[in-house]
């Protein structure tokens, strides 16, 4: 049984579209054992416990400064003991000790085709304003290893969706979700806890 710990922000829709593929049984194998976000006002902790999953806060506000913010956090996830960790919108910066304490164990969701649009300030809406004023035609979603840069690990699965004439940010960042986010995050936690995924070379063999 894969134990899965997801890490999140805020309004949850990648957590729920994982822990519905687990009832669903089109996620195998796997128990999500707790859900942690730096926000007490995250929606997604409401979802996690209204499905009866460990939800809880850790939040920076919390803590005299970052790096005893980092320990809590480490800490506290040493403490679940997860085979997998999955940030699902988690707008928090990844100690480069808990990098080092799961090697290849943790998994992003990025919305955008990385390398495009990903790194420093590319994150939630901002992906998508600047994929409109770029004026890109196709753009879509990306799961990757986290490694110590900033969307820069192995990548594992990316799903690609067309831009339209009259989007906005908004309308954009709704379909990327829906069509892209929301069924790769799924599908690559599957793909793991059926043991069919290696890294070679800082390459994502799939079986
Ligand atoms: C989504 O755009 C996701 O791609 C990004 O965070 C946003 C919110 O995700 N990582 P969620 O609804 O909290 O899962």
């Amino acid at each position: 049984m894969l134990k899965v710990l997801v890490c999140v922000s805020g309004g949850g829709t990648n957590l729920q579209a994982v822990m519905d593929a687990v009832d669903a049984g089109e996620i195998k194998n796997t128990e999500i054992i707790g859900v942690i976000s730096n926000n007490k006002n995250a929606f997604a902790l409401e979802r996690a416990r209204k499905k009866g999953i460990d939800a809880l806060c850790i939040s920076p506000k919390d803590f005299p400064d970052r790096e005893t913010f980092n320990q809590a956090l480490l800490e506290t996830v040493k403490e679940k003991n997860p085979d997998l960790i999955v940030l699902a919108g988690f707008l928090v910066a990844i100690p480069p000790a808990m990098i080092e304490a799961f090697p290849n164990r943790i998994i992003n969701i990025h919305p955008s085709l990385i390398p495009s649009f990903c790194g420093v300030g590319y994150y939630g809406l901002h992906v998508h304003e600047a994929v409109l004023a770029r004026g890109v035609k196709v753009t879509g979603a990306t799961v990757h290893f986290v490694d110590s840069g900033m969307d820069t690990g192995p990548i594992l699965l990316q799903k690609a969706v067309e831009v339209k004439q009259d989007d906005t940010p908004k309308t954009l960042q709704q379909r990327v979700m829906e069509e892209a986010e929301w069924k790769i995050l799924p599908k690559a936690i599957d793909l793991i806890a059926q043991g069919k995924v290696t890294i070679t070379e800082g390459k994502v063999n799939i079986q």
